[in-house]
């Protein structure tokens, strides 16, 4: 089940439930993903709504952000408010608890950073470059070599120049 969300292009969720929830481009959402879901008191008389769901006195709602190009595997559970990275990777069955920086890789309850996907470099030149906002990667399919991430972010990077010139 999939509300109040905005969920960008080419991003896709196989199941599970995702709530007040913004979703970038590219993002790839496995099996039985739990994202923002309500909040509960949890130092009020109860946890059930029957004391707030008519009133403004409790607000279960806060908006959870997922990047652009972000894996989230099977099984995961991201709590409301968080905001995961461009580029991050959720590891399945994770609790992620706290944000999460562009392209770190999780895993774990609470989630904790095992590795990130590139070094530091090629990390702030995609953050820059932002591949998902532009096309070259579809125009240009077979001039890029998507596996190996120098000579890509190379590539694009080129591909743009060239139209900034023309
Ligand atoms: C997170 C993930 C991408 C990491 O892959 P990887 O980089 O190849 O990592 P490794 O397998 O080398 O594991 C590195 C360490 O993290 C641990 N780890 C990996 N995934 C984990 C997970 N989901 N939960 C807890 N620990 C995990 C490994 O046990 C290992 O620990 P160690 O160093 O103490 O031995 C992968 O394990 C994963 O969870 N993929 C998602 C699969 C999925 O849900 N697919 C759905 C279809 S889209």
């Amino acid at each position: 089940m999939i509300y109040d969300c905005t969920v960008d292009d080419h991003s896709y969720i196989i199941s599970g439930l995702v709530k007040n929830t913004k979703i970038g481009k590219y993002c790839s959402i496995a099996t039985n993903v739990t994202i923002g879901a309500d909040r509960h008191p949890t130092d009020w008389l109860s946890t059930h709504p029957f004391q707030y769901n008519d009133t403004d006195n409790f607000k279960p709602l806060k908006i959870t952000t997922i990047g652009n190009d972000v894996w989230i595997g099977a099984n995961v559970v991201i709590i409301t408010g968080v905001s995961i990275g461009d580029g991050a990777i959720i590891g399945a069955s994770s609790v992620v608890t706290r944000d999460i920086p562009p392209y770190a890789i999780v895993a774990g309850i609470p989630a904790k950073i095992i590795r990130y996907r590139f070094n530091e470099n090629i990390i702030n030149k995609l953050l820059k470059l932002k591949w998902w906002d532009s096309e070259y990667h579809f125009h240009h399919k077979n001039e890029i070599d998507f596996s190996n991430i120098e000579k890509a972010v190379e590539q694009i990077e080129m591909l743009k120049n060239k139209d900034k010139v023309a």
